[in-house]
């Protein structure tokens, strides 16, 4: 091999496909049989060599060859190696372009199915700790500022709730990529008698491909499970950045189980949420990649383009990357323990209940501005007096709103979570129906894509 041709070398990743490569050629051998195209006993033939060369490949004895380029002429290659010429019948009514067209999408349909495997690994965990925590009342934020109580397993499903469109959105990518390329030849279809539904039905396509030039050139389903992917792994790197910040000492509203936390070589007291913050970072390579495949894509002239050869490389990055966090936030989420005692306590501290107390006197007919108003003076009256707002005397809250009375005291973070009382709200009933609605969604979601 001289210096240059290494340059269009991409059997260093390509041979990933390899099951499917092979799967899509015992088909391919069979439907040129049964339509005459070939012999049968040179379809048997190139059957066995192909058995035989995955047995080899799944050994480590295949002599892969990087002077053959690609998977598609290693396989080639072999296969000649080991039957003889009937080997040259196996690519009759049929081209590299709709061949590895097909591996890629049997290839995503399958990271698809055991993406979605993940998604609900992770929703799992979500309401397992919904449901072990399920009336643990905490600060809600806005602006990371103590807004308003909520409980804990409302966070938690909040979660569950992003995880699901995510879910959604690979289901939908899945069904554009479930289309069958094969048969259309280099792109202009092929001269012989082929059958793509048999193609189709063997290799578990919903539907074959309506336009062989674009069939051959599309590469949308990949563009679709990068976004998808980025989605996913935005939502990640939210949860990761909750997970940082309250496994801080200056939150202290989470303990992550030690697997998931590194010490320092030179400070002994830490430790660091690295597999969060891993997670966070590495969703910056997978918006890479998807950036990367778009300006791939976007000056190819129909139909294929050697350029579409580096759809591959940031696809199985992402992938990987994708389902070893999904992997990591199954295990990192069954061993949180909530500081419960903790979150509680501060979600009635720091005016979190400021809200409340304005709601209570618009219940004794105070204009919601007015009393907006009056509890804006009275947050910082007790700013100036380092009081809480509940620790003031009744009289001291009277001198802001002459409505306050004993049953102001009855305000706590449970009272304000419960009077969050609307669906989609925050009241224990509520949360309590939503986490039943996303058991019934995950025990559907098991039952297949
Ligand atoms: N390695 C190529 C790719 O991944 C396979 C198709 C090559 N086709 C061709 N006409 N050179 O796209």
């Amino acid at each position: 091999m001289n210096d240059y041709s290494e340059y269009t070398v991409s059997i260093h990743y390509d041979r990933r496909l390899y099951r499917q490569d092979i799967a899509g050629s015992i088909v391919h051998a069979r439907m040129l049989a049964r339509q005459g195209i070939i012999a049968e006993e040179d379809a048997d033939l190139i059957i066995e060599g192909l058995g035989k060369i995955s047995t080899e490949i799944e050994a480590g004895e295949f002599p892969w060859d990087s002077s053959l380029e690609d998977l598609h002429m290693n396989i080639e290659t072999r296969l000649r190696q080991l039957i003889g010429p009937a080997a040259g019948r196996l690519h009759t009514g049929r081209s590299r372009n709709d061949q590895v067209a097909l591996d890629m999408r049997l290839y995503t349909k399958e990271i698809i199915e055991k993406t979605i495997e993940g998604l609900h690994g992770v929703q799992q965990a979500l309401v397992s700790l919904a449901d072990r925590y399920r009336d643990v009342v905490m600060p809600g934020y806005t602006h990371l500022q103590r807004a308003q109580p909520v409980l804990f397993a409302h966070h938690m499903l909040a979660y569950f709730q992003m995880f699901q469109r995510d879910i959604e959105r690979f289901r939908d990518c899945h069904s554009r990529t479930d289309v069958l390329p094969l048969g259309s030849g280099a792109l202009a279809g092929v001269a012989y008698p082929t059958d793509r539904e048999y193609l189709a039905r063997e290799l578990g396509f919903s539907q074959t491909s309506a336009n062989s030039m674009d069939a051959v050139s599309d590469r949308d389903f990949l563009v679709e499970y990068l976004s998808a992917t980025s989605i996913c792994m935005m939502h990640l790197s939210r949860l990761s950045e909750e997970i940082v910040v309250w496994s801080s000492r200056e939150f202290e509203f989470i303990r992550l189980s030690d697997e998931f936390t590194t010490g320092s070589s030179i400070m002994p007291q830490k430790r660091n949420p690295d597999f969060a913050e891993l997670a966070r970072g590495k969703t910056g390579r997978v918006y890479g990649h998807l950036m990367g495949l778009l300006t791939v894509l976007k000056g190819l002239p129909l139909t294929y383009n050697r350029d579409l050869q580096e759809d591959k490389e940031g696809f199985f990055d992402s992938s990987d990357t994708l389902l070893a966090t999904l992997h990591v936030f199954h295990g990192m989420l069954n061993g949180l323990t909530l500081n419960a005692e903790r979150v509680t306590r501060v979600s009635g501290e720091s005016f979190v209940l400021a809200t409340d107390m304005a709601d209570y006197l618009v219940r004794k007919g105070v204009p919601f501005r007015e009393a907006h108003g009056a509890m804006q003076e009275l947050c910082g009256y007790c700013e100036s007096t380092g009081k809480e707002l509940l620790d003031l005397r009744l009289e001291e809250l009277q001198r802001f709103s002459p409505r306050f009375a004993d049953d102001v005291y009855r305000i706590t973070p449970a009272s304000s979570a419960a009077a969050r009382d609307n669906p989609g709200g925050t009241a224990p009933n509520r949360v309590a129906h939503e986490l039943e609605q996303a058991k019934k969604l995950l025990q559907e979601g098991s039952d297949g894509l």
